[in-house]
């Protein structure tokens, strides 16, 4: 497509991935974003789970499998373009169970079965009622709140205009999008990506709803080290400590549209799930709380590559795992832009499984 310029609507990580993505293919690339700061980017936990999350086998599995594995070198890559840390840190992922495996709503593989004494040699300040766990050596995490900054910062090295405007509407010409109306007036580009999350059904006819986390974090004392040294994943409860000292807890999942706000009812909830994990967080100091906007669709899987306009792409609906499926994403993409190839990862993600 030589040197088309695509417009990308969405400044969330995958907005971003997908214009860095495009300008290592030589494409010019530019971003149209509403509000940065309500994505979801930088309400998530960052954690990089697809065997702990449970995933059964199939498309989505193998998605986010190799997107994780392309985090190592994808975040090498951006830091030394955008001089910015992404926070990447191969934690290792452990899922705590507190009624032993036959009881755990997680169908996890029994090989990767860890006893009480695996676990505590792992996490030694879990609480007396972890019966063992599972234990995901590969499954790692990145800081999503640095992460948006080092793509960020990358795209302003290589002069990613991003502009800050809200789409109002999709002008169209039979299979084929003209122009886009935003609060700054008309934009015009030869391709369009769609990467507005749990927006994108305000702009265009896809099932993609909100589904709301609330989420907190807490100051670990750092006295001996840090206290919570690896992500634990446990029932309706995560715990994502960071190398400065932050332990993200999360998340609440709600099905009530984009209502704003943190509830004492969900507040509680996830601080009665972390103490029951690590009873020591109920003494460490409270430091923020906040919540975002999950992506989903009907059947929890994203929404990727060619739409019903010939020159718009979907980049959406990627629900619990957006930070996780953001390198993949990026990489897809840009190659489904340049070369009208669709890859075989995608056809499992194909708008036309979710429209009549
Ligand atoms: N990725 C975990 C969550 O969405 O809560």
């Amino acid at each position: 497509m030589g040197s088309e310029e695509v417009l990308i609507v969405g400044g969330g990580v995958m907005g971003l991935s997908i214009a860095l993505a495009l300008k290592q293919k030589g494409m010019t690339a530019r971003v149209v974003c509403r509000n940065p700061q309500e994505a979801a980017s930088l309400a998530a936990a960052g954690m990089l789970a697809p065997q702990a999350e449970g995933l059964s086998a199939g498309s989505m599995r193998d998605l986010c499998i190799q997107s994780r594995d392309l985090y190592p070198t994808w975040v090498k890559d951006l830091e030394t373009i955008g001089q910015c840390s992404t926070g990447y840190w191969a934690s290792g992922i452990l899922s705590p169970a507190l009624n032993g495996p036959e009881a755990s709503p997680f169908n996890h593989d029994r090989n990767q079965w860890a006893d009480v004494s695996k676990m505590r040699a792992i996490q030694p300040t879990l609480s007396d009622e972890v019966q063992g766990g599972w234990w995901f050596p590969e499954d790692a995490q990145v800081d999503n709140r640095k992460l948006y900054r080092a793509l960020r910062a990358a795209a302003r090295v290589q002069n990613i205009p991003i502009q800050i405007a809200t789409v109002t509407k999709f002008i169209h010409t039979g299979d084929r999008i003209t122009s886009l109306m935003t609060t700054d007036g008309e934009l015009q580009a030869q391709h369009y990506v769609l990467a507005t999350g749990a927006w994108s059904e305000e702009l265009l006819p896809i099932p993609v709803k909100p589904r709301k986390g609330q989420m907190l974090a807490v100051t670990m004392p750092m006295e001996d080290g840090l206290p919570v040294r690896t992500v634990l994943f446990g029932e309706d409860i995560y715990l994502v400590p960071r190398q400065d000292g932050r332990l993200v807890i999360g998340a609440t999942s709600e099905d009530v549209g984009f209502l704003p706000g943190n509830t004492p009812s969900g507040i509680m909830q996830l601080l009665q799930g972390a103490t029951r994990l690590i009873p020591a967080i109920a003494k460490w100091p409270i430091e923020e709380f906040w919540y975002g906007y999950r992506p989903v669709t009907p059947d929890d899987l994203p929404i990727l590559g060619e739409s019903q306009y010939r020159n718009l792409t979907y980049a959406t609906g990627h629900g619990r795992n957006g930070i996780l499926l953001t390198p993949i994403t990026g990489k897809l993409i840009a190659d489904w832009i340049t070369t009208q190839t669709n890859n075989p990862l995608l056809a499992a993600f194909h708008w036309s499984r979710l429209i009549a």
